[in-house]
Formats: structure tokens, sequence, C-alpha cells
């Protein structure tokens, strides 16, 4: 039998190789499989929970549909939809979050990643944000969740909220228990600069990521100024536990070619950092190139895009909103 598959992207800056390799590669290839029914949402609600520009974000929104559609997903098969057009996604995470703990969201790592030194100034959708996130996953009884390796501590919270929800309304599997889906290798795509980072929208510095909208000359220019050593590549992975640049772009070429990091390692054994960029950029020329190419011209395509949207709106509401009236009655409303 197919899978539900439920995830979602914030329309916040640019899309990186990151996303790309840890998610939007996955959502494309389970988009591919018959079988499966996919919904892929653009989760401008969690985006506002750090201040956004109103003119950016109405286009950021358009960019991330532009993205899927240019990386693959065909909105023929996927729904593709906007967040905020189903009311439903913040009605139950009201609910849910009622239901949740502070205990819980206090564990919360990425919220102190953002939130930063200064958490008294985060906003409180900042600190609720997961159970945002658990309601998407909810509301459309998704078995499993695309996601990169930083969002599985967000799935696992998802897990015990719709538990505790069955548990106290005693309604077995009312909520469906998600499985993250995390690719085993690559699933944590670090920063060109800093391997001990992960590739992120909010780094400083554009040199630290490969954006999927960036051209030909950009990713020949990042990938030559890329962090490395001074070490020949190594002919086994324990070589690359204290190497995390090699480690990273290895990974990523790995990735790129549908290869494992083993194979890539035996590839390029011995050799130098010089001729290994050669050949990963070129197949990171080969792979980003025209999805950035496609993405531009898909920009230029507003009725188009958002049509996607209109469309994906009516199929997302009629099954969020159906699940909301059940929700309601088993509440007592
Ligand atoms: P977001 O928008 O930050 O990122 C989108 C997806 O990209 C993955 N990702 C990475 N993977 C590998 N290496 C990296 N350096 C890297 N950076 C980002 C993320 O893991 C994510 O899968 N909270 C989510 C959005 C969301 C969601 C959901 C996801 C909202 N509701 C429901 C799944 C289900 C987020 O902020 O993703």
């Amino acid at each position: 039998m197919g899978k539900k598959i439920f995830s979602g992207v914030q329309p916040t800056g640019n899309l990186h190789l990151g996303n790309y390799l840890g998610a939007i590669k996955n959502f494309v290839a389970l988009n591919n499989d018959k079988e499966n029914q996919c919904v892929f949402c653009v989760v401008d609600l969690h985006a506002i929970t750090v201040k956004q520009d109103p003119r950016e974000l109405r286009n950021n929104i358009r960019k991330i549909v532009a993205i899927f559609v240019a990386s693959g997903i065909d909105p023929k098969k996927s729904i593709i939809f906007k967040q905020s057009t189903v009311p439903a996604h913040a009605e139950f995470a009201w609910i849910l979050s009622c239901i949740a703990r502070m205990g819980w969201l206090n564990r919360m790592t990425q919220f102190k990643e953002k939130a930063g030194k200064d958490k008294e100034k985060a906003s409180v959708g900042l600190y609720s944000y997961p159970i945002l996130m658990a309601a998407d996953i909810l509301l459309y009884e998704a078995s499993h969740v695309p996601v990169g390796e930083d969002q599985k501590q967000h799935l696992e919270l998802c897990r015990d909220i719709a538990q505790k929800f069955n548990n106290d309304f005693e309604v077995e599997n009312f909520l469906k228990n998600p499985e993250p889906l995390i690719l085993k290798e690559f699933s944590r795509i670090m920063s060109l600069k800093d391997g001990t980072k992960k590739m992120s929208k909010s780094e400083p510095s554009d040199l630290s990521r490969i954006n999927l909208t960036d051209d030909k000359d950009s990713i020949i220019n990042k990938i030559k100024k890329a962090k490395t050593d001074s070490l020949p590549l190594p002919s086994n992975s324990r070589d690359l536990e204290q190497r995390p640049e090699a480690k990273n772009l290895l990974g990523i070429y790995s990735s790129l070619n549908n290869s494992t990091l083993d194979k890539t390692i035996q590839t390029f054994e011995g050799k130098n950092f010089s001729e290994f960029k050669e050949k990963l950029t070129q197949v990171l020329v080969e792979k980003i190139d025209p999805i950035s190419k496609e993405i531009k011209k898909l920009m230029n395509e507003k009725d188009f895009l958002d049509k996607i949207i209109e469309e994906g709106h009516e199929k997302a509401d009629n099954i969020a909103s159906k699940k909301v009236k059940k929700i309601h009655e088993i509440i007592g409303f």
C-alpha cells in the first residue's frame, strides 16, 4: 500500500542545497511513486514566527511553489498548497497547544538555537512553532513525513502530542502516529565555510551555501572558495570523522550522484581537493543549473503559480476541514 506523505517548507529567503538534498529531492521521489498520496505545504504561518516583510513574503511563497515544480513535483499528482489558506491549521494548533506540555516544548533545541541568548525577546509563536507543525501533520493523517535531520525532534514531539490527545479523549488511533522519513546519509548538509555548522538560510555569508537559484558562475565561485583542509582525500570513512569539510563535500557529491559515501571515497582516494572540486562543480552545475533556470522562468508565470495554490487549497481544505469537524465532536464543542 502507498504512503500518506506530508511535509512543509518555510517561505523565508532562498532555499539552498541543504533543503534540496535533505528534503525536496526526497519529495520528488515520493511524488513519483504512483501509490503514494503526497501533500506539500508552503508554511507561511510558520514563517511569521520571525518578522517578515509582507512584499517579500508574498514573493517567497510563490518562489517555493516554483521550486517544488522546477524540482519535479507534479501539482496534478501531489497537493501543493499554502498553509494560511486552510484555517484548520491555526485552529487545530490552538487545540493542540492545550494538549502539549510546557516541559516538552522546553526541550526543543531548535527554539534554543533560533531564540539565541535573549529568549525573552523571541515571539511566543517561535516557541509554540512545533505545535503548529504537529497540527499540519496530524490533520492529513500523514503516515510518513520526509524531513532533514534538524526536524527529527519536532517529529518526536508530534508523536507525543498525538498520543496524549488519543489517551485524554479515549480515541485510540484517531490521530495517526507519523513516521519521520530521514535519509540515512546526507540528511544534514553543512555550510561550505564551516563543516561543523548546518547549511542555513539565515547564515549571513552567501558563500556558505549553494542556493537553488544560483547560476553556473556563482556555483563555480562558491565551490572554488569552499573551505577544505590540506590533506589528500582519504581511503575510508573513518578518516573523515576529524575532517568535517571533506566529509560534507564528499557527501554532497554522493547525494547528487545518487551514490553512497563509500563509493565516492573509493573514486577520489588519494586525490587532492582541486581535482575533486572540479568534478563536484561539474555535477552541481549539471543538477542545479537547470532547476535554477526553471525557477526563474516560473517566477514570471505568476498566474500559473497562483492557480496551483488555488487548486491545492481546495483539495487540502476539503481533507482538513473534515478532520476538524470530528475533532470538535470529540472535544465537546
Ligand atoms: P525549513 O523550511 O527550515 O526546511 C525545509 C526542509 O529542509 C530541511 N533542511 C535541511 N536538510 C539537510 N541539511 C540542511 N542543512 C537542511 N536545512 C534544512 C529541513 O529539515 C526541512 O525538511 N519546520 C519545518 C517546516 C514544517 C514542516 C511541517 C515539515 C512546517 N510544518 C510539517 C514537515 C511537516 C521547517 O522549518 O523546515
